[in-house]
């Protein structure tokens, strides 16, 4: 089925000025920017979004990375596009990606890891909520 997927192109990336690259590979893969724009999170953006994670030690650090440059945030539109969005991002650790990935190829670290997809669609509705109107996405 045609599926929509929350996309976060991260602060590590937009400071080494390759968004291009990247959504290149989500196109290429078949997945469909239908929404799209760059943003600076706050402190408070950043912690509501990943509130799921509050209570895991990396949860200050990973705000404070996620609050430290601009981020570009998508919706991502294709069959299957979770999944879809998740193999061409490759592992969250880019020493476990496989060749090809975006994380593989550009991800510094566990945390400075480029890119962030929702990892289910029930997930992608909401994270697509948390940052987008429904007049601002494109089909
Ligand atoms: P993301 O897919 O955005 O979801 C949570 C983020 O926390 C993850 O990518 C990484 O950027 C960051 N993170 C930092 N350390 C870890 C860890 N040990 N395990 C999982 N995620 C981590």
């Amino acid at each position: 089925a045609v599926e929509r997927t929350l996309s976060i192109l991260k602060p590590d990336a937009t400071r080494r000025n390759l968004t291009g690259k990247i959504n290149a590979k989500f196109e290429d893969a078949g997945l469909r920017i239908v929404a799209q724009k760059r943003v600076q999170l706050t402190t408070a953006e950043a912690e509501g979004f990943y509130a799921v994670h509050r209570e895991r030690p990396f949860f200050g650090s990973l705000v404070e990375f996620m609050t430290s440059g601009p981020v570009v945030v998508q919706v991502l539109e294709g069959e299957g596009a979770v999944l879809k969005n998740r193999e061409v991002m490759g592992a969250t650790n880019p020493a476990n990606a496989a060749e090809g990935t975006i994380r593989k190829e550009f991800a510094e670290s566990i945390e400075a890891n480029s890119v962030h997809g929702s990892d289910s669609a029930e997930n992608a509705a909401i994270e697509i909520a948390y940052f987008f109107a429904q007049t601002e996405i494109v089909a």
